[in-house]
């Protein structure tokens, strides 16, 4: 990891905004994305595939230093690609997002993926997206932010994404899962989910992606204005 490499990481919870930010930021600077989310959820979906059971950390370690996975650039959006074959709508369920978060508070696990994300910071920079980019991962990244908002609103737009994507989901279901995760991901012993020292704290419950994004423009431009920034607006 270099220092020299201008880093954003953009932690909190599901249904705050973090992807699309992380989309917008990405396509505007021209950095490289890491989606951390997704390797954990890649890693829980190779695990159910493979028959390990999401509680056994060292079997689930040695899977994680194997795993065939790569992100592959498309126009559409980044596809995300386990042993060749394309499983970034399989990942993206309340199932793999459950089964994620359990192996995500395994410490072996969290060690074996460690090396894996901190190699995507390569220049021009890199956009982190997770729960400990802040906190863990980058914590020399000198723009650090924290999305929340409230869970009833996270709830709402998490089920409207899924059912653009022709997932059918219960509110009230989604609702519990999405509160028993918060549960999980903010009160494991490793990693927790919090912001980091000197994240600056953005509450999206009242504001639209368009009023996110404007607010984080603003803080790129303070932060990096010696940095060349392609795209720019
Ligand atoms: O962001 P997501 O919903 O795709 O993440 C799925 C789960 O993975 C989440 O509930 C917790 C875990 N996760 C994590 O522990 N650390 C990260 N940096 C990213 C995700």
């Amino acid at each position: 990891m270099s220092n020299a490499v201008p880093v954003i990481t953009v932690d909190g919870p599901s249904g705050t905004g973090k992807g699309t930010l992380c989309g917008f930021l990405t396509d505007w600077l021209g950095w490289h994305l890491l989606d951390s989310g997704a390797i954990y959820r890649v890693l829980a979906q190779a695990a159910l595939d493979s028959g390990i059971p999401l509680e056994d950390g060292r079997s689930l370690s040695v899977l994680a230093a194997r795993l065939d996975l790569n992100f592959k650039q498309e126009p559409g959006g980044i596809r995300v690609m386990l042993d060749g074959a394309d499983v970034t709508d399989a990942i993206r369920t309340e199932t793999a997002g459950a089964a994620a978060s359990r192996v995500a508070a395994l410490e072996p696990v969290r060690t074996a993926l460690l090396a894996m994300q901190r190699d995507f910071c390569r220049p021009p920079g890199l956009i982190a997206d997770g729960r400990d980019m802040g906190t863990i991962v980058f914590p020399e990244a000198r723009l650090k932010l924290f999305l929340t908002a409230s869970p009833e609103e996270r709830a709402k737009r998490r089920y409207k994404q899924l059912k653009q994507k022709g997932i059918s989901v219960n509110l009230h279901d989604l609702s519990t899962e999405i509160k028993q995760r918060d549960a999980r991901d903010t009160g494991r012993e490793i990693s927790p989910l919090r912001p980091a020292p000197g994240a600056i704290v953005i509450d999206t419950t009242d504001l639209d992606a368009g009023e996110v994004c404007n607010r984080v423009v603003a803080l790129v431009q303070s932060t990096y204005h010696k940095i060349p920034l392609k795209n720019r607006q």
